[in-house]
């Protein structure tokens, strides 16, 4: 059977990542979180404390970096890897959330990234989540899905997430996270948060997970069908 790329993209903390994991294992396919890839420059560029308007310390650092993904079979996911240091519970923390926009909406870093995902899914076979997906990274991609939520529905579903790793965060401040990452990431210069036309719009305020899952695999067999 043939193979396809599907991309999803959408707002900061809408089920995107669960959903492209729980989608890619179903249709056995490769599930990759670029918000992951971003989210671990961040840490590096924090650590290394490199200056964000400088171009050559941004250059130097990015030519530092290896990203990778491995599979943890203590946790059952694919785990984020910064230059061999497993990074997942690190990069999901608030201080890097605060910082991943601005680190995100640089050229270079978005050049460096966007390479790396292209290679990642030139075979197909790829569930790809971000927010220039279907815009930039796979601009074909045979199914293209723009998630959407309520700023409530979103920041408590983080909060839950936090709770359970043992972060306590307050709801207000996590609304005021996620709604600053919306408005920086769609209003960037280079690559912002796009609904492009030919994808098809999911609100998931309403809708239970398992519901949510199952519209993009309804969508992505079409697709499969047809491809
Ligand atoms: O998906 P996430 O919330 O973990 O992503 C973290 C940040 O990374 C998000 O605020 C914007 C940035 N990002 C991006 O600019 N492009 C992507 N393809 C994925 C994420």
């Amino acid at each position: 059977m043939n193979k396809i790329n599907i991309a999803i993209d959408g707002l900061s903390g809408c089920g995107k990542s669960s959903t492209a994991k729980s989608v890619a294992k179903s249709l056995h396919y490769k599930f990759i979180d670029t918000g992951a890839m971003y989210r671990a420059v961040t840490l590096y560029f924090l650590q290394q404390k490199v200056d964000l308007s400088s171009a050559e310390s941004v250059g130097k650092a990015l030519g530092e970096i290896s990203i990778d993904f491995a599979f943890n079979p203590e946790s059952q996911k694919n785990e984020t890897i910064l230059n061999e240091q497993n990074v997942e519970n690190e990069i999901r923390k608030m201080y890097v959330s605060e910082n991943v926009s601005a680190t995100s909406a640089i050229k270079a870093v978005r050049i460096a990234m966007v390479a790396q995902q292209q290679e990642m899914g030139k075979d197909k076979g790829v569930v790809m989540d971000g927010r220039d997906i279907g815009s930039v990274v796979f601009p074909d991609a045979e199914l293209k899905v723009y998630m959407t939520a309520s700023s409530e529905v979103r920041a408590k579903r983080r909060q839950e997430e936090l709770t359970l790793k043992g972060e306590d965060v307050d709801l207000q401040e996590i609304i005021e996270n996620l709604e600053s990452r919306d408005h920086q990431d769609s209003t960037r210069k280079e690559s912002p948060l796009i609904k492009v036309a030919d994808a098809v719009e999911i609100d998931t305020s309403e809708l239970r997970f398992e519901d949510q899952v199952q519209k993009v695999l309804d969508l992505a067999k079409d697709r499969i069908a047809k491809a």
